[in-house]
């Protein structure tokens, strides 16, 4: 997609071949739109805000404005309207935009705060503020939310000084606050407030790329994720932001236990819709950085193991055995153990191997502690099985983790192997990963293949979705043990 192309179609086309071509299209303009650089944004910033008046001008667009197409459209130009400051473009769209959108309700946030002129009631607009976001967070995955509260954070402890500086930070760490907007209680939120962290502090490496699910785990996540949530009454009784913040606990739920009526097995269907399908992503994304040396082991090996700590509903062994079908268009043959605190999630990872990714000569073995893996199938691990990969997503922010524990299990196995890689991926907060540094100092470390880093991964859940992708920020690092 270029920009020419889009001028054309967005002022020529009929409402109902645009529609078809946005519905088409979807994923390349996204990418346009999020991957367009500094150097293209400073040509082209005045054709995108005049192609922006033209497209609103048109005769078509007040009938179509609250088609999700057209929507996910002003969205797109919308952020690349907040990267170079464009705020007069950005109020001229608000109108335009149907108030139950998130896009809206973020920008009537976003509108409180940043055009104030030189009044800076920071402390006066927190609940009006908090309110639409509060809003928009019920419609949105991924973390646009998150990053707009800490931008609201960041700008006010920049502008503020003395008492108003000490009231407006307060204002975020309230109990009572903090119960009448669940998403303060998210754990990056609650980072920057709690360390007093007043720049903003994301580091982006964005591969330039949208995922998308292939066909066939297209075809997983209906059946045996969406099927599911549809019938689950759960997401008409709760909000999301209550169910992500109080149910998931933001990832962190502990699954052998109810939460009120909400069985652990249902919460494990929470898990999947709402966690399991961007951690998918996130962990395809980093395979596919160490993918070249994967294929060499594996065809030097023939037998691998991959033992996934804390491996939830199988997310990760499914990531790494689509983005296998993919590249070789062939199912993965592999020996995994999967290891998780959870029996509920065990079920469903169970679920999970049921599907062509797998070869049929795979074997799945689950554990809900490595203490209980006995020495006859480690001794099967080193001796069988010359390649093993070690993988923890999202496992060690867990506040039930013993590290030690888990050192000395990874450490019995790599004494004996040549083989191995250790794959960790955390949300990107220094609190988050203290358990990991502290197990780093308990295992030998051969190689820092790829050394901590964090990485912003765009996604779609379906391929032909008409909405913008989802973001989701991780921090990954990979190990030669
Ligand atoms: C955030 S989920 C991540 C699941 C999966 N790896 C993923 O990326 O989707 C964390 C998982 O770790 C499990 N877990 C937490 N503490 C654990 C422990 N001490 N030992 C084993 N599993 C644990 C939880 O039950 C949960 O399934």
């Amino acid at each position: 997609m270029n920009l020419p192309t889009l001028q054309d179609k967005l002022t020529s086309l009929s409402s109902t071949e645009l529609i078809q071509f946005l519905q088409e299209n979807s994923t390349e303009i996204a990418s346009f739109f999020i991957f367009l650089t500094d150097e293209q944004l400073d040509r082209d910033k005045y054709n995108l805000q005049n192609l922006c008046y033209d497209f609103i001008d048109t005769t078509h667009f007040q009938q179509n404005r609250n088609t999700p197409e057209y929507v996910a459209l002003l969205t797109l130009f919308v952020q690349v309207f907040e990267k170079i400051n464009f705020n007069g473009v950005i109020s001229y769209i608000q109108p335009h935009l149907p108030p139950n959108s998130v896009i809206s309700h973020r920008l009537k946030a976003i509108s409180h705060y940043k055009n104030m002129g030189s009044i800076k009631n920071y402390v006066e607009i927190f609940d009006i503020v908090m309110q639409s976001l509060q809003q928009a967070s019920k419609y949105a995955d991924g973390d646009e939310i998150v990053e707009d509260i800490i931008d609201y954070y960041v700008s006010g402890c920049q502008d503020l000084m003395g008492e108003k500086l000490l009231s407006f930070k307060s204002l975020f760490n309230t109990s009572t606050s903090r119960q009448k907007y669940k998403i303060l209680t998210h754990p990056i939120i609650t980072e920057y407030v709690h360390h007093e962290i007043t720049e903003k502090l994301f580091v982006e490496f964005i591969e330039k790329k949208i995922y998308l699910p292939s066909p066939i785990v297209e075809n997983i996540f209906r059946q045996q994720i969406l099927d599911k949530i549809n019938a689950n009454q759960y997401l008409n009784k709760y909000e999301k932001g209550v169910i992500r913040a109080n149910i998931l606990k933001y990832g962190r739920a502990n699954f052998t236990e109810p939460y009120q009526d909400i069985s652990c097995d249902d919460k494990v269907e929470l898990y999947c819709f709402f966690n399991m399908r961007k951690h998918f992503f996130t962990s395809y994304a980093i395979y596919e950085k160490i993918y070249a040396s994967f294929l060499e082991n594996i065809k030097a090996e023939k037998n691998f193991t991959f033992i996934d700590l804390g491996c939830g509903s199988l997310t990760s062994g499914l990531a790494i055995a689509s983005l296998y079908q993919e590249k070789e268009q062939q199912s993965l043959s592999l020996n995994y153990i999967g290891i998780d605190i959870a029996e509920s999630m065990l079920k469903k990872a169970k679920e999970f191997t049921q599907n062509e990714l797998f070869s049929s000569d795979s074997t799945f073995k689950f554990y809900i502690n490595w203490n209980l893996i006995s020495d006859e199938i480690i001794e099967q691990i080193v001796s069988k099985n010359p390649f093993v990969i070690f993988n923890a997503s999202y496992l060690f922010a867990s506040t039930s983790l013993d590290e030690n524990s888990l050192a000395k299990f990874v450490n019995k196995i790599t004494q004996r192997m040549n083989s191995v890689y250790f794959i960790f991926q955390n949300p990107d907060r220094a609190d988050r990963n203290q358990k990991y540094q502290n197990f780093k100092k308990s295992i030998r470390i051969e190689q820092e293949i790829d050394k901590a880093q964090t990485q912003k991964i765009y996604y779609k859940t379906q391929s032909r979705s008409k909405y913008k992708p989802s973001s989701e920020f991780v921090n990954y690092e990979i190990l030669k043990l």
